[in-house]
């Protein structure tokens, strides 16, 4: 992976990955990954620069792993939720076991949306860390304040908590993926400044070197979500704790996420 552009010092694999959030059916899936390829490929990306993951809803999974499979196209999978559970009798639920068994690589866990509609709470969310890495997936633990927390106790104060309640019993060696989504951003067109998400971002690094060690937080990729488009990606990708995105609205866009995954090219980070 020669990516002679990009400023040796980044040591973590940067990570664009899309929340479908309740979008797309399977046959809207089969479409937009598609496209999806073979945008990225008319524009000659190179697939080694960057990982790519795509978070569909569960009724779609085994359709896009399918489609990845056969034509080799090197998009992680990942679901959007699991049970706390393995399995049994939880009528709705989905156990990481499936998930695996569809060669999901990631699931995300705590979601605000999930934490807001579903009340879960931060146990509720160590308990889905906890079974995600039994079934040898790699948790996406998302952590982030409202706009109440902001004002009340700042950026970083509910976030940093929130994590530290999420690696409460792990092992050192657990591969953990940590995004930073402040609740007010998703969806409002209004992002954090990168200011704002490397401050919080490197605090939370810090909450995984506490609980994990100094091995995992230089290993562990921390993702800024909440309103990332194309025009502000390489502005958050400058700063050095953050390592990825986890985008939502403009996932669902060809052209935009196109642009998104390519951001070193029209950028020159
Ligand atoms: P957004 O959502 O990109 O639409 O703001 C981000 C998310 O909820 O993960």
């Amino acid at each position: 992976m020669a990516v002679t552009d990009r400023p040796a010092q980044r040591p973590r694999l940067p990570l664009i990955a899309g929340n479908w959030k309740m979008n797309l059916d399977h046959l809207q899936a089969v479409a937009f990954v598609q496209k999806l390829h073979w945008t990225l490929k008319d524009a000659k990306h190179e697939d080694g620069s960057v990982e790519v993951a795509v978070f569909p809803p569960y009724t779609d999974l085994r359709t896009v792993q399918t489609l990845l499979d056969a034509d080799k196209i090197p998009f992680g999978l990942g679901a959007q939720d699991l049970s706390a559970q393995d399995s049994g009798a939880y009528t709705g639920e989905i156990s990481g076991a499936f998930l695996s068994k569809l060669q999901c690589r990631y699931v995300i866990i705590g979601h605000s949306e999930r934490r807001q509609y579903h009340a879960e709470t931060d146990e509720v969310v160590a308990a889905k860390t906890q079974a995600a890495l039994r079934h040898g997936l790699v948790p996406v633990i998302c952590v982030g304040e409202t706009a109440e927390d902001l004002e009340k106790f700042g950026a970083s104060a509910v976030p940093v908590g929130q994590l530290d309640v999420a690696l409460k019993d792990l092992k050192a060696d657990a591969e953990i993926v940590v995004a930073y989504e402040p609740v007010w951003a998703i969806g409002s067109g209004q992002a954090a400044t990168p200011e704002q998400a490397q401050d919080v971002c490197a605090k939370l690094r810090h909450v995984v070197a506490e609980r994990l060690g100094q091995e995992a937080a230089e290993r562990t990729r921390i993702l800024y979500g909440g309103s990332v488009k194309s025009g502000n990606i390489a502005s958050f990708m400058r700063e050095p704790d953050v390592d990825g995105a986890l985008v939502g609205g403009a996932s669902l866009v060809v052209d935009e996420f196109a642009a998104i995954i390519r951001y070193q090219k029209h950028v020159g980070v």
